[in-house]
């Protein structure tokens, strides 16, 4: 069983006396630095010569060029994209670490695949929200809190996790719960997720949209079913209050019938072998490997599955919709 930090487990004022630097001010970045301003620090900010430079002065921070944060700050935030953290690691912030200092990263991703290796006497604590910035600054200011991973690496003597568990508690995590956790379990959990879960979810979408075409069914009606009508995320949201069975309980009976038994024919053994093949990408590294290639490319893949996705006749339906689908992102609280 994870252990489960909450409010009452943690002792804020090991942080006293601590100078808190936050690395970026983009999704993450602004809100985790106004979450602990609102927590009673003084985080300062670390940022290039960017828009989200000119946005954290506007919220009234003090900003500095990276590598003076780097050397002025007992606690790091480094809060920028993982694919340039080693880059702006090796380049700004490692030249200015002392032993005692402490890095905290968002996402086990860099530690894991080593591409950053701090040096021995510097604290690497890891405070991971499952929650998008946007959300993480909403549910602080609503006094909600949301849910996050954190650990400690190389933390033989146990000094650093109890500051891990402060920032924690200073960006708002331990209201919901903090789940001790480690660098490589929060990697595996991630990238299982952005290469298995959603891309199944996605494919079996357009399956849906496509073979429903196919069969005479009108494009617009089938976009609104398949996501646009909101149903999607009443069925996630029921989850949350009936359980992930229970709100199947709130389905006829038999669309609960369908369901049940179809669910194990939607896994055909080939199904089960590539599942297999993507935790071993994964945790191999092999993965991590193409990723890093595909970067120094510039990207060429990527740009061609943009444009696959793009060109499918539902993002089609989805334009034709624009109207509709505005009106239902206002109901959701989204801007168009
Ligand atoms: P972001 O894309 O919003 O980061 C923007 C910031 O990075 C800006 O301050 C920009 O100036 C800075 N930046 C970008 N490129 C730079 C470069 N080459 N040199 C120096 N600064 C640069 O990043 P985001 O999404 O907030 O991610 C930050 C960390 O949080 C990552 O480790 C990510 O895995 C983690 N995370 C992100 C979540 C999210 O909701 N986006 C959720 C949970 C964790």
């Amino acid at each position: 069983m994870a252990k489960i930090y909450r409010d009452n487990d943690v002792d804020m004022k090991v942080l006293n006396g601590r100078k808190i630097g936050v690395i970026g001010y983009g999704n993450q970045g602004r809100a985790q630095a106004l979450n602990i301003r609102d927590s009673g620090f003084s985080p300062m900010i670390g940022n290039g010569d960017d828009r989200y430079r000119d946005l954290a002065v506007r919220d009234g921070f003090e900003v500095h060029a990276i590598s003076r944060v780097a050397a002025e700050s007992d606690v790091i935030l480094l809060l920028i994209p993982d694919e340039v953290q080693p880059e702006v690691y090796d380049e700004q912030i490692r030249p200015h670490l002392n032993p005692g200092d402490i890095l905290c990263f968002a996402s086990g991703y860099n530690v894991y695949y080593k591409t950053i290796r701090p040096p021995a006497g510097v604290g690497v604590i890891m405070v991971a929200p499952r929650m998008i910035g946007e959300s993480v600054r909403n549910l602080y200011r609503d006094g909600l809190g949301f849910p996050c991973l954190v650990a400690s690496e190389n933390d033989d003597d146990g000094r650093f996790m109890p500051i891990a568990l402060a920032i924690a508690g200073a960006v708002g995590a331990t209201r919901f719960g903090a789940f001790e956790s480690s660098f490589r379990e929060e990697t595996t959990i991630d990238l299982f997720a952005e290469q298995m879960l959603w891309p199944g979810i996605i494919k079996l979408c357009l399956l849906y949209f496509e073979k429903l075409i196919e069969n005479g069914c009108d494009p617009q009606i089938v976009t609104t079913e398949l996501y646009l009508s909101g149903e999607f995320v009443e069925i996630a949201r029921a989850m949350i209050t009936h359980g992930f069975f229970g709100q199947l309980k709130l389905h006829s009976q038999t669309s609960q019938f369908g369901q049940l038994s179809s669910a194990d024919k939607m896994a055909p053994p080939e199904l089960l072998t590539r599942v297999d093949e993507v935790v071993d990408e994964i945790c191999s590294g092999k993965f991590h490997r193409k990723w890093a290639k595909e970067q120094k490319d510039g990207k060429p893949n990527m740009k061609k599955l943009w444009q696959e996705a793009l060109n499918h006749p539902l993002a089609e339906a989805e334009a034709e919709l624009e109207n509709l689908r505005k009106i239902v992102a206002r109901s959701y609280g989204g801007s168009d």
